[in-house]
């Protein structure tokens, strides 16, 4: 791409001083300047009004050397987040939040990959995990994360189940998965009671400890032991999140040059 004159270049706003959003956008600048994709960063302050805030993205929708556009989530509750990410153009939805993108998953035909399902996806395969037939239990129906992983696991084969907040028995299905993705946002909840002898565990949660200790929504090393693979927290699905941002930001980068 450098040779061809074409630099990709990433915007990320963030709104306000939630600390754990402030480790997130560093680290994805960081990334952006370890692999040579241009960064802007816009830290606006929490008071911040919807229409200054979608004026930014108004601006950056049109700036040429601007290829993706990330607004950090989640954003003061005076803010309406869905008329946010409504107004980032879908050409430049490197997070694949917009129902345009969102519906193309949905199809399977895509452009953009929504973040932490497909950096997911892609630790399963390069372990060398198939997923054909597999029975797979997502915990949490999230937009960013529960949904789409059902979703990506679905066009993989996999049979899929998806529990929440209101499921019945939610132990019982767990112990029939042969891939467990926990993405609650609860405090190292699912313990080796939930997990089958062999399973492969995926940990999507960030939770702090009253201790400040940073642990996911799998309580680690009870269930360890009882599984064929496992994601630690920190270091296993985070930075897999960011790396599909810069595939996205590339992808990004490449079409609106023609590439
Ligand atoms: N907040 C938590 N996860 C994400 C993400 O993947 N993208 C954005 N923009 N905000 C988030």
């Amino acid at each position: 791409m450098k040779e061809a004159g074409v630099h990709a270049g990433l915007a990320v706003i963030i709104v306000g001083d939630d600390p754990a959003s402030r480790v997130y956008v560093n680290n994805k600048k960081k990334m952006c300047a370890d692999i040579g994709i241009l960064s802007e960063e816009y830290a606006l302050p929490a008071e911040t009004t919807q229409e200054e805030l979608l004026n930014l993205v108004r601006t950056l929708n049109d700036k040429k050397d601007i290829h993706g556009i990330l607004v950090q989530l989640p954003l003061p509750k005076h803010i309406d987040e869905k008329t946010v990410l409504n107004t980032i153009v879908p050409e430049k939805d490197v997070d694949a939040f917009h129902p345009v993108n969102v519906g193309k998953i949905m199809i399977g035909d895509f452009d953009f990959l929504p973040c932490t399902p497909a950096g997911i996806m892609e630790l399963i395969a390069e372990s060398g995990i198939d997923l054909e037939g597999k029975n797979c239990v997502v915990v949490g129906r999230s937009n960013i994360v529960g949904k789409p992983m059902a979703m990506l696991l679905l066009h993989k084969n996999a049979t899929v189940t998806i529990c929440h907040s209101k499921t019945r028995n939610l132990k019982e299905i767990c112990k029939t998965a042969d891939v467990l993705v926990a993405a609650v946002g609860r405090a190292q909840m699912i313990t080796d009671e939930y997990v089958k002898e062999g399973a492969v565990v995926i940990d999507v949660g960030m939770n702090r400890l009253e201790n400040k200790k940073l642990v996911g929504d799998v309580d680690f090393d009870s269930v360890a032991p009882h599984t064929s693979a496992i994601t630690p927290v920190p270091g296993g699905v985070g930075p897999m999140t960011i790396v599909t941002l810069m595939k996205n930001t590339v992808t990004a980068a490449k079409k609106a040059n023609n590439m």
